[in-house]
């Protein structure tokens, strides 16, 4: 037999040595939750090992992550409901939660990177992630909205703003705000292509953000389109995007391959909390086994993710999996 693959396969150090892909600390994006208060700590129960932290904490957390070498971080708020109205103002006052967050962890730590959610869904009384006209989700009207959060957030210390709504024409609305304030260097994380997916579950139970009324569908992608994130990748190439993302990761590998294919900017995935809570549970559970971590990880990044926000990512390097 001339051909034997097997050779390749015989040891260890063979393995690794024609191994085509890694996982790496600077692959990876952490997402942190954050509540008000002070010395809190509450876990998100449809997320084993996942927490909202009170500031406090989380500029603990991400100490902890730093010495692992961990240094991306996306932040989400989770407001009382009294803090939320229609046009989410909560979303640009500097004393609340979310921006006070950012300037917390960027004076503590100026080396991390920040990534900041752009969306009105935990700020709103109707837990849309657009403004609510008669039962409908506007576009038009909602991108100020995101513009002026956006800058917030870039005010705040923010690294890379994603927006995360699907409205569109919201990147060149963005990048144009941001221009405009002088925050030319700030980057611009799209999420491109963000399907109505039923895998957002256990985040919406932590932000406690879930829609009031309705679904997201008019918005969030159809999961049954290919050729569609083809055009929004297009679109937000066009607006000025500086990172295209897919979300979410496991069940729409095929998406980030084709945008990996087809577009020259970086490409993120984002493996949701969803896709988290099923591992985990089997892993809790004894059904699977903890590699099915690494493993899924690793999916995403043969498909073509070049950077992978997931909640796995503290878990992964303090086990040394990778
Ligand atoms: C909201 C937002 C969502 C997620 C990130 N930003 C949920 C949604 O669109 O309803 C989901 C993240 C996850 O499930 O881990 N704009």
């Amino acid at each position: 037999m001339l051909n034997r693959p097997r050779r390749n396969r015989k040891s260890q150090v063979i393995r690794e040595m024609v191994q085509e892909h890694h996982l790496h600390a600077s692959d990876f994006i952490f997402p942190l939750f954050i509540i008000d208060g002070e010395n809190k700590k509450t876990d998100v129960k449809s997320m084993p090992g996942i927490y909202r932290y009170s500031i406090d904490h989380l500029l603990k957390e991400v100490e902890s992550c730093l010495k692992l070498g961990l240094k991306s971080f996306d932040l989400f708020p989770n407001l009382e409901e009294s803090f939320k109205d229609q046009i989410a103002s909560e979303s640009v006052n500097e004393n609340g939660l979310y921006l006070r967050a950012i300037k917390e962890v960027k004076n503590h730590f100026p080396e991390v990177c920040i990534v900041t959610d752009v969306a009105m869904d935990p700020y709103s009384s109707d837990g849309h992630d657009g403004l609510v006209e008669n039962g409908e989700v506007v576009n038009d009207k909602t991108l100020q909205i995101l513009a002026d959060m956006a800058v917030a957030q870039a005010r705040a210390g923010a690294d890379i703003i994603a927006p995360s709504d699907m409205m569109d024409g919201r990147v060149q609305y963005i990048r144009e705000a941001l221009d405009n304030e002088g925050f030319t260097n700030i980057s611009i994380m799209s999420y491109t292509a963000k399907y109505a997916s039923a895998f957002y579950g256990p985040f919406r139970d932590a932000l406690n953000s879930a829609p009031k009324f309705g679904d997201k569908k008019t918005y969030q992608m159809n999961p049954a389109n290919q050729k569609e994130a083809l055009l929004e990748g297009t679109l937000d190439t066009q607006e000025g995007a500086d990172f295209l993302m897919v979300k979410p990761a496991l069940a729409y590998l095929d998406i980030i391959k084709l945008m990996k294919d087809n577009f020259d900017l970086p490409i993120a995935a984002y493996n949701v909390s969803g896709e988290y809570a099923m591992v985990k549970a089997a892993i809790q559970n004894g059904w699977l086994d903890e590699r099915a971590i690494t493993e899924t990880l690793m999916g995403i990044k043969r498909a073509g993710a070049d950077v992978i926000l997931t909640y796995h990512a503290k878990e992964v390097l303090e086990n040394k999996w990778i």
